[in-house]
């Protein structure tokens, strides 16, 4: 396993739609361990392919943040089938670092995902995890939450972020 590079904001490489991910093979499984590595070292909650410079339809979250592993989850072509309610909380991503804000998400989502064979199912989440599955497959979609806010408030985050990283 190996911590990897995360990109940040800026970077062209998060504005891309990732490409599906076809068959399996011991890359990705080293690329999963990596994505679940950086993302426990980061203490985030779930990291994307692409936040890593791969542009595949892959990305990894775990709501315990590695304090139980029943909570990995492996996102592969994932796709939101369902959504229902609504939830307002704080939301950061690793890679605008240092910048947490409050966005409207749905409460409850529901994915179909695809698992390393090959198969299909459904899982469900609700809070948190309704907010990662969206949060996640939007990095897919070459998008970041920031880009949910008017150009407004956008550019006082993005001139806050600027400062911050120029301090450090
Ligand atoms: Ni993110």
């Amino acid at each position: 396993m190996a911590i990897r590079t995360v990109i940040t904001w800026g970077d062209p490489r998060l504005k891309l739609n990732s490409a599906d991910v076809g068959d399996w093979s011991p890359e990705l499984d080293q690329l999963v361990a990596d994505l679940f590595e950086t993302s426990l070292e980061e203490e985030g909650v779930g990291l994307a392919a692409p936040q890593v410079g791969v542009n595949l339809n892959l990305a990894v979250i775990d709501t315990s943040c590695g304090e139980d592993p029943s909570q990995k989850l492996i996102l592969i072509n994932p796709e939101i089938v369902h959504t229902e309610g609504s939830q307002i909380g704080p939301e950061g991503c690793l890679s605008i670092p240092g910048i947490h804000e409050v966005l409207e998400r749905p409460k409850k989502v529901r994915i179909k995902n695809r698992r390393p064979d090959g198969t299909w199912h459904e899982i469900s989440g609700e809070d948190l995890l309704a907010r990662a599955f969206c949060h996640e497959i939007d990095h897919l979609r070459g998008r970041l939450f920031v880009e949910y806010f008017g150009p407004v408030k956008r550019q006082v985050i993005q001139r806050r972020y600027q400062k911050q990283h120029k301090a450090s």
